[in-house]
């Protein structure tokens, strides 16, 4: 196959950049490349090393003055809630029941599903995005439609069918052994199948009776490899609810630990309000604590402690993501820039490059997934954003005064989003996609 060269100024993350001078932190290069054969990186480098290892029929892509970027990875996100967005005025069990739970009933329509699927995705790339971790509804064929959108895209995606039996409309339900049937053939169709990957997902334990969670941990036990994601501990009215429905529980956490679900694989939703015991759990097990600020905002569900849970004695592993419905934007960057307010509000201040870093490897390492996505590393899958840093008026203007990549950095942050992603490679192949439409 034709090798593609993209060129530009390329930006990936080696580790955590502990502070805007910490240059051994990431790779930078001026007048860099990327080489791709086959959907994979080859090498990264300097353009003119790239040009030279090149095959002779090589396609040059010019993104120049553009930054070149791994593609952002999103690790919370459920999209039956397309048309959630924008809810107004409840909280998180009003929210659910009052828009959520009959928007995600439409589901049980196949076709309906595949079309949401399309659209979503469509609007996942616009944005730059090139993974995410998805709920899909309670119903088997809403999984199905994603993975068959995400399949023909060739993107890495995870997903699952929400578990979920009990404290909704009926028109949302499954049952234990339908959850653990549906979840079983999904796994058999999906996981593995090109580029997705399964996530076992009881929605959360409000709506899992015990005898659900129970199906959870036999799929669990049945397939440790797998990731599961849940929510934990977002509001305080749902961890009281929750603890009436488990009063054996020390705590919410104990509960997800109870049934086997906390390990390394583990995606946990919002974990806005841990004890210091659930917290060590976390660090523990080696479980994630997902970071979704518009969400959290938007819901009024409090304000996660970023770098509290970084630097503490037993530290967690941490992921952002947007959390749409609940979350307002698809955009990562529109999602760090409210995850820069709300660590400014906790007292400290997150420097552009370890928001870069946790947009994309970060992000990665925390799916376990860093071997594959979130690098220009030879070897890795070529998912890739190009950043235009004058993509509006005031970028343009603003960019003038800007004399550091951290300030370029930091600027795309606070006033960039869709408008700023030129282009998107989804495994080696230019993907952005129109404006949402319906059009085949
Ligand atoms: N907890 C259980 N389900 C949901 C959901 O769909 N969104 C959010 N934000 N929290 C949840
Ligand atoms: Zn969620």
């Amino acid at each position: 196959m034709t090798d593609t060269l993209l060129r530009g100024r390329t930006l990936s993350f080696l580790r955590w950049p502990d502070s805007v001078d910490d240059q051994g932190a990431y790779a930078y290069e001026e007048d860099g490349g990327v080489l791709i054969r086959d959907g994979k990186i080859v090498a990264t480098g300097a353009y003119a090393d790239m040009a030279v290892r090149a095959g002779a029929d090589a396609k040059t892509i010019d993104h120049r003055p553009h930054l070149i970027l791994p593609g952002f990875v999103d690790t919370h996100v459920h999209y039956p809630q397309l048309q959630v967005i924008a809810s107004y005025g409840a909280e998180l069990l009003g929210w659910l029941n009052t828009y959520t739970f009959p928007e995600e009933s439409k589901f049980r329509d196949a076709q309906y599903g595949r079309r949401v699927a399309r659209l979503f995705l469509d609007e996942m790339v616009r944005h730059g995005t090139t993974t995410v971790a998805a709920y899909c509804s309670v119903h088997k064929q809403s999984a199905e439609a994603f993975f068959e959108e995400s399949h023909s895209r060739d993107m890495l995606n995870i997903a699952g069918k929400v578990m979920m039996d009990r404290n909704a409309p009926e028109s949302v339900l499954d049952t234990p052994q339908s959850s653990y049937d549906d979840t079983r053939a999904l796994i058999g169709d999906w996981h593995g199948k090109g580029r997705q990957h399964y996530a076992i997902t009881p929605r959360f334990a409000i709506t899992s009776s015990p005898e659900q969670m129970e199906m959870a941990k036999t799929l669990a036990t049945e397939f440790p490899h797998l990731h599961i994601q849940t929510h934990l501990s977002e509001n305080h009215d749902e961890i009281a609810f929750t603890q009436e429905l488990y009063p054996q529980a020390k705590d919410y956490t104990d509960i997800y630990e109870h049934y086997g679900l906390m390990g390394p694989k583990t995606l946990l939703g919002h974990c806005i309000h841990l004890s210091e015991r659930e917290a060590d759990a976390l660090s523990d097990t080696g479980a994630v604590a997902v970071f979704c600020p518009t969400s959290n905002l938007f819901l009024g569900s409090g304000l996660f402690d970023y770098q509290r849970y970084r630097t503490r004695a037993k530290p967690l592993r941490i992921a952002t993501a947007t959390d749409v419905g609940g979350g307002t934007n698809y955009s990562m960057l529109r999602t760090m820039d409210e995850g820069y307010k709300v660590i400014a509000l906790n007292g400290e201040k997150l420097n552009p490059f370890a928001s870069f870093w946790q947009m994309t490897l970060g992000n990665a390492q925390a799916l376990s997934l860093e071997d594959r996505i979130g690098t220009l590393d030879a070897g890795t899958d070529a998912d890739i954003v190009v950043l235009d840093s004058r993509a509006t008026p005031i970028m343009n203007l603003r960019m003038d005064t800007i004399a550091t990549l951290a300030e370029e950095l930091f600027l795309l942050q606070t006033v960039g989003d869709d408008r700023a992603v030129r282009e998107v490679y989804v495994a080696g192949k230019p993907a952005k996609s129109p404006i949402l439409t319906d059009a085949a």
